[in-house]
């Protein structure tokens, strides 16, 4: 995933702003805003870790695949979703498209204490026009009810990507 910002050339503090938040410069883009209008492009990756009490919000990894396909090839977990249960093919799929740089809003669900992946959280069907999203998520059956979807949607809503 990955964040971009922009700015004008003039806007000095912007700049100085932008790079100490570890963002990349790409620019000036000339026209960017229109005829004369040149722009700083910025981009940096999304800030990938969240934390709460118990679980670690990250990216999600290529090496993820097998924890993935644990909950995503559960019949149970996938009853009512629009998705699965997933062949590997699928899951693999799946991976190859949240770990591209300008892919879907996607967290992997990690225990602290572990580092065990037990599911996933995130933000689809976004609309820049009415500033909504729709959230997602899905738990390890194995992982249930001990609160996890609803301590990871708190710290998302806080984070309001
Ligand atoms: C829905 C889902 C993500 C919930 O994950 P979870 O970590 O078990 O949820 P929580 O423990 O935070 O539970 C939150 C609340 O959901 C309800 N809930 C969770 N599991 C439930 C169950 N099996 N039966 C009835 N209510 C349940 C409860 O009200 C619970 O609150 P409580 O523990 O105070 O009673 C998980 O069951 C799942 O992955 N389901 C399959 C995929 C899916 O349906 N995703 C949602 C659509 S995008």
């Amino acid at each position: 995933m990955v964040v971009s910002a922009i700015t004008s050339p003039a806007n000095t503090a912007s700049i100085a702003f932008h790079r100490a938040m570890g963002f990349e410069v790409r620019g000036p883009v000339p026209d960017y805003d229109g005829p004369g209008l040149d722009r700083i492009v910025f981009e940096r990756g999304l800030w990938t870790r969240l934390e709460t009490d118990r679980l670690v919000l990250r990216e999600f990894v290529a090496d993820d695949e097998a924890a993935v396909h644990e909950y995503a090839s559960d019949p149970e977990v996938t009853r009512l979703a629009s998705w699965g249960p997933n062949t590997i093919e699928q899951t693999r799929e799946f991976l190859a498209q949240i770990t591209q740089p300008h892919g879907r809003v996607g967290f992997a669900i990690t225990l602290h204490s572990t580092g065990k992946l037990v599911g996933s959280i995130g933000i689809g069907s976004c609309s820049d026009e009415h500033r909504r999203g729709e959230l997602g998520y899905v738990i390890n059956r194995a992982h249930w009810s001990r609160g996890y979807a609803t301590e990871a949607t708190r710290r998302i809503v806080q984070f309001r990507i």
